[in-house]
């Protein structure tokens, strides 16, 4: 009987990518403990705003997660991209590990002209390739989750405004042009000055 089963799904995150740090920490804080308590071991990608992980055990305890996954309102749109059974669990050393999207990932899509990383694109002759990518990249970097997520960190360092930051701006915008606009509309002769 063919002990353990490995299942691969690619979601997108609900977090605004400026926000998505905190979500990751919750993530990775509660699925340490839990993967390690139910022999459980993986890898989790975050990147462009998606999510892909792959998740290793007993078939009983994949499914059970899977179905938490499922219900989980921190991503949408989870497309199972492949569910295998397996001798061996590849991911052995790591309840879940957590792999910054960079260089090697980069590398594997363009290698396989797929313009940026996108999980949902990983079809079954690509999983497998993608899969030693992540395992080799995981293996040359040994380190803590949190050590990953501060890279994360410094690759926004690019700032992306939320909604609601773009929306203070315009306020503050249409603030500071209020006075101008009064003048203009108020003070007789004034309009013709502020045309050329
Ligand atoms: C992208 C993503 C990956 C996750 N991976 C795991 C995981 O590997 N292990 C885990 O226990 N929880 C993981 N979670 C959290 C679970 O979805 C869920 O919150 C947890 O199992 C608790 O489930 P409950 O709230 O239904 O009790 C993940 C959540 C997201 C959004």
């Amino acid at each position: 009987m063919i002990p353990y089963v490995r299942l691969a799904y690619a979601s997108t995150a609900t977090a605004n990518p400026a926000h998505i740090r905190n979500d990751l920490l919750q993530i990775l804080d509660s699925a340490t403990g839990y993967n390690s308590n139910h022999q459980l071991t993986g890898v989790l990608l975050y990147g462009n705003g998606y999510f892909f992980q792959c998740i290793e055990g007993q078939k009983h305890q994949v499914d059970d997660l899977y179905q938490h996954l499922l219900k989980d309102s921190r991503h949408q749109d989870i497309t199972l991209l492949s569910y295998e059974s397996r001798e061996q669990l590849r991911f052995d050393q790591w309840g879940l590990r957590y792999v910054h999207f960079e260089a090697p990932v980069e590398h594997f899509f363009s290698q396989n002209h797929l313009a940026v990383f996108n999980p949902y694109l990983l079809n079954t002759t690509l999983i497998h390739p993608f899969l030693d990518t992540l395992y080799n990249d995981a293996r040359n970097h040994p380190g803590q989750p949190n050590q990953a997520l501060m890279a994360l960190e410094a690759s926004q360092s690019g700032y992306v405004m939320s909604v609601w930051d773009m929306g203070m701006v315009a306020a503050w915008i249409l603030l500071a042009l209020l006075p101008l606009y009064l003048i203009v509309t108020l003070v007789p002769g004034t309009s013709g000055f502020f045309m050329f």
